[in-house]
C-alpha cells in the first residue's frame, strides 16, 4: 500500500479541524491539497524509480500507486473551493478564472493514471512506459496553466 487512504483521511481531517480551529478553513483546504499532491508526487517517484531501473520493477505495487493517483485525481476540484488561493498557496486565480479548463486537466489525470495502472496490470514487458510518461505531462502541464513558480520553494 502507497497511502492508506482511511488513514490519510483522518490525520487530513484532524490537520483540518486543528487548523480550521485557528485560522477558519481555507488553511486547511490549502493544505489538504498539497499534501494530497504531495502523495501523488510520492507515487510518481515510485513508479519514476523503476521505469529509471532504480527499484527493481514491481507490477503490482506500480499498478497501485497509479490506482493511488487515479483516486486522488478525482478529489483535486473539491480542494479547490473558489477563495482559496493567495497566502501560502501557490494556485494562481487561473484555477477559478479558467475553472473548467482546471477541472478537465483533473479528468486528463484520473484517465492517464486509469491507462497507466491498465497498462501495469499483469504486464511484465516495456508497454507502459509512454503511459506513465502521459501521466507525469499531466501534471506539468497544470502545474504550468496553474501553480506559481515561486523560486523560494525548495523543499516540498
Ligand atoms: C488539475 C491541476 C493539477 C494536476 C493535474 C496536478 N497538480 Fe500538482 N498542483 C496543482 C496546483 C494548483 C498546486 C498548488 C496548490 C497550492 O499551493 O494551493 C499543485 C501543487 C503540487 C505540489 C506541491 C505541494 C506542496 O506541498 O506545496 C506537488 C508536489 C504536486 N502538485 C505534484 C503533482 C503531481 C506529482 C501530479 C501528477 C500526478 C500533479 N501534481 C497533478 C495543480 C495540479
Amino acid at each position: 500500500m502507497i497511502v492508506t487512504p482511511l488513514r490519510v483521511a483522518l490525520l487530513l481531517c484532524l490537520a483540518s479541524a486543528t487548523l480550521a480551529l485557528a485560522h477558519e478553513g481555507a488553511t486547511g483546504v490549502v493544505k489538504e491539497r498539497m499534501d494530497l499532491m504531495e502523495t501523488q508526487k510520492d507515487a510518481m517517484k515510485l513508479i519514476g524509480d523503476m521505469a529509471k531501473g532504480n527499484t527493481p520493477f514491481d507490477a503490482a505495487k506500480a499498478a497501485e500507486a497509479a490506482r493511488d493517483i487515479s483516486l486522488t485525481a478525482k478529489k483535486i476540484p473539491e480542494l479547490f473551493p473558489e477563495g482559496s488561493g493567495g497566502d501560502k498557496s501557490e494556485a494562481l486565480p487561473a484555477v477559478w478564472e479558467k475553472w473548467d479548463r482546471f477541472t478537465a486537466n483533473a479528468d486528463d489525470l484520473e484517465g492517464a493514471a486509469d491507462a497507466l495502472s491498465s497498462a501495469l496490470d499483469g504486464s511484465a514487458n516495456q508497454d507502459w512506459k509512454p503511459a506513465f510518461q502521459k501521466v507525469s505531462d499531466v501534471c506539468k502541464s497544470c502545474h504550468q496553466d496553474f501553480r506559481a513558480k515561486k523560486k523560494d520553494h525548495a523543499k516540498h
